[in-house]
């Protein structure tokens, strides 16, 4: 029995039930499984949690627009995220819902704490709120009048609320994550926290809601459900039995040894996660880390954008450890990083089939061509060995340095040039002319089980990464799996015999394998049939107001994007009795190119404003609609083609 080097604990968020998570949510759970898998596999007793959040407006109106109740609906996605786990090889120890019991119960009791304690105070709420991400913002804080995280637009909410006095923990947080610098990682996310929200100051926190009821109720004023974020960041530690009748695993785990998040919920958990434990007087986490966004051609993934990759489908197509090897290797954890479909294949093609798929190929087959299989024990050292040998020996130090500061692209390069180094050998060593000379069979022998050694250590090495990989490997070589502290061993393979498989990454042709999945692409999803709520009446206009707006039909002769704007679009239109600039925030909603020489409706009688730098004489118009899914929008056009100038009457 090994002894156990202590304990580690790490969680992934948990996911928002949605009914497609795509390969940008499977990015965030397969490098928190690597970090899992690598450390069970270096001896420490592994605590690895994820679940579901479940609660809040978001799922109420989207189980209403199914017509299920909200149980129905969770209920149902929840076992398909399951199944996804599965199939990613998810290897979680706890799965968390928040609708769970013993969750519900704790998150009360914490509230109910919080509010003795006086950190938690009844006031009157009155702000903006994103429905999609489930946040307050202060008007300061609104980009464009727009929610700043998702751009979407941000609903004036005002209702009798319980405050978290957040504000009242700035400076230990502003300590806090000053003076630890590993608390918050990567260090760029320091800055961000520090200049973005902690120095302009922390307004204190509305952490509970009457307009909807799919909640936690708060025990004593049970019309008030409890905010999602307080419900959902406390899982982390309600899922170890925190204020249960067993909280031994709590006792146990906590503190936390890294919680992994998105770049966009950083700030839940490096301010507002560490005031909570603060106010409750618990151990904070020792380590947030915020990895960056996997994108589309620059873009979030997005349903209606029709631009989702869906983890299922890349799995069926090239196995499960070449989707995770490819999320782990192509993009460095802290940073944003673009997936196409012939990045994806290019990798497979180049590093699992050439790299490693012919090296154990090459191997295995000149082992059974020139010793049916089995070694013999006589072995002759030679030229190229040393340079080889070192290099396989110290890969594993390499490897745990990055790996322990989650950096998997550079861990996952290390090895791989490990096997471009043994390939290298063989063209050096040439087999194939040392097996025509019978006095170099010792020297032959040597070289086939330095490359069996080789690939033994690649073997224990990728298993984090490409959980089902390694056993293929070691079933070629004919060998035990030694773990992971063997790696950094040369010549623990004894009795050689080997066993031919199957390649272990098939080639795949290119241009056929791109063709078909264009083909195969989906369809953006329509708009969403959810019937929309009656506005608030605006103020009634005479026709005479109506008249004061000079409306035009003009066409787009240019556009392009604002470079110090993610929103913006700078159009320069044709209205024919002139040409005028206007800027837009509709960047996310359609690609420059695809406007220019579209005829629009635009307000030219508007003041001018200059926006990000730029002037804009003018308001294009567009429909717009807010939905479960996100904003909805399209550009106004006349149905026929009309000259530039006409006016809109
Ligand atoms: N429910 C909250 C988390 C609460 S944790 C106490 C939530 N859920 S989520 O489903 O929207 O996102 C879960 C994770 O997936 C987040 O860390 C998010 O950053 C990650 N990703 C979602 N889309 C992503 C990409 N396109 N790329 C990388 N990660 C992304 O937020």
């Amino acid at each position: 029995m090994k002894l156990s080097k202590g304990k580690f604990y790490i969680t992934t968020p948990i996911y928002y039930p949605s009914d497609n998570l795509h390969i940008g949510h499977a990015y965030c759970t397969v490098a928190s499984d690597s970090i899992a898998r690598y450390k069970r596999a270096q001896g420490y007793d592994v605590m690895f949690l994820t679940g579901t959040d479940e609660h809040g407006q978001k799922i109420q109106r989207k189980a209403e627009a199914k017509g299920v109740t909200p149980q129905q609906y969770v209920d149902e996605i929840v076992s398909g995220i399951k199944d996804l786990w599965k199939l990613m090889d998810i290897s979680y120890d706890r799965f968390i819902r928040t609708t769970d019991e013993q969750h519900v119960k704790a998150v009360q009791k914490i509230f109910n704490t919080l509010y003795e304690k006086g950190d938690i105070y009844k006031s009157e709420y009155e702000g903006w709120y994103c429905t999609p991400c489930e946040s307050f913002w202060t008007p300061t804080q609104l980009k464009d009048g727009k929610c700043p995280d998702c751009g979407r637009e941000v609903e004036m909410t005002k209702e009798e609320s319980y405050f978290f006095r957040l504000s009242k923990y700035r400076d230990k947080i502003i300590n806090l994550i000053e003076n630890n610098p590993d608390f918050l990682q990567p260090a760029s996310r320091q800055n961000e926290m520090l200049n973005n929200f902690l120095r302009p100051g922390l307004e204190d926190l509305c952490v509970s809601r009457t307009s909807f009821d799919w909640g936690i109720p708060v025990t004593f004023d049970p019309k008030h459900v409890v905010y999602v974020w307080l419900d959902a960041l406390t899982n982390y530690i309600t899922a170890m039995g925190a204020f249960s009748d067993d909280d031994s695993d709590f006792k146990k785990y906590w503190p936390c040894d890294v919680h992994i998040v998105g770049k966009e919920i950083v700030r839940f958990h490096s301010i507002i996660w560490p005031a909570m434990l603060m106010a409750l007087d618990l151990p904070l986490p020792k380590q947030v880390f915020g990895h960056g966004w996997l994108k589309i051609g620059g873009d979030k993934m997005s349903k209606s954008k029709g631009n989702v990759v869906d983890p299922v489908v890349l799995v069926n197509n090239y196995g499960v450890d070449a989707v995770r090897y490819f999320l782990m290797r192509e993009v460095p954890f802290g940073s944003d990083g673009d997936f196409t479909n012939e990045m994806l294949i290019n990798r497979i093609n180049a590093d699992l089939a050439n790299d490693l798929g012919n090296l154990l190929s090459r191997t295995v087959a000149m082992i059974e061509k020139y010793f049916g299989g089995e070694l013999p024990e006589e072995r002759e050292t030679g030229e190229f060995d040393d340079d080889l040998i070192d290099l396989a020996s110290h890969t594993a130090e390499k490897v745990e340095k990055l790996m322990d500061a989650f950096d998997f692209s550079n861990a996952l390069a290390e090895i791989w040039k490990l096997i471009s180094r043994a390939n290298k050998y063989i063209d050096e060593t040439m087999p194939w002319k040392l097996i025509k000379d019978e006095s170099k069979k010792a020297r032959l022998a040597a070289v086939l089980y330095n490359l069996a050694e080789v690939l033994r250590i690649v073997g224990e090495l990728i298993r984090p990464v490409m959980p089902n990989t390694t056993p293929k490997i070691m079933e070629q070589l004919g060998c035990e799996e030694h773990g992971w502290d063997s790696a950094k061993e040369f010549g623990v393979l004894k009795n050689v015999k080997v066993k031919k498989g199957e390649a272990l990454f098939p080639r795949i042709d290119v241009e056929k394998e791109l063709a078909r999945l264009e083909a195969a692409k989906p369809e953006p999803e329509k708009p969403a049939e959810e019937p929309i709520e009656k506005p608030e009446p605006k103020d009634e206009i005479t026709i005479d107001d109506f008249g004061k707006l000079d409306l035009r039909v003009g066409t787009v002769l240019a556009c392009e994007k604002i470079k110090k704007s993610s929103k913006l679009l700078k159009f320069q239109i044709d209205f024919g009795y002139e040409q005028r600039q206007i800027v837009s925030g509709i960047a996310k909603f359609y690609k420059p190119e695809d406007l220019i020489g579209k005829q629009v409706v635009a307000v030219v009688n508007l003041a001018p404003v200059k926006l990000c730098g730029e002037e804009s004489n003018g308001m294009i118009l567009s429909a717009a609609v807010n939905t479960a899914n996100g904003e909805e929008l399209s550009l106004i056009a006349p149905i026929a083609l009309m000259r530039n100038g006409s006016e809109v009457r």
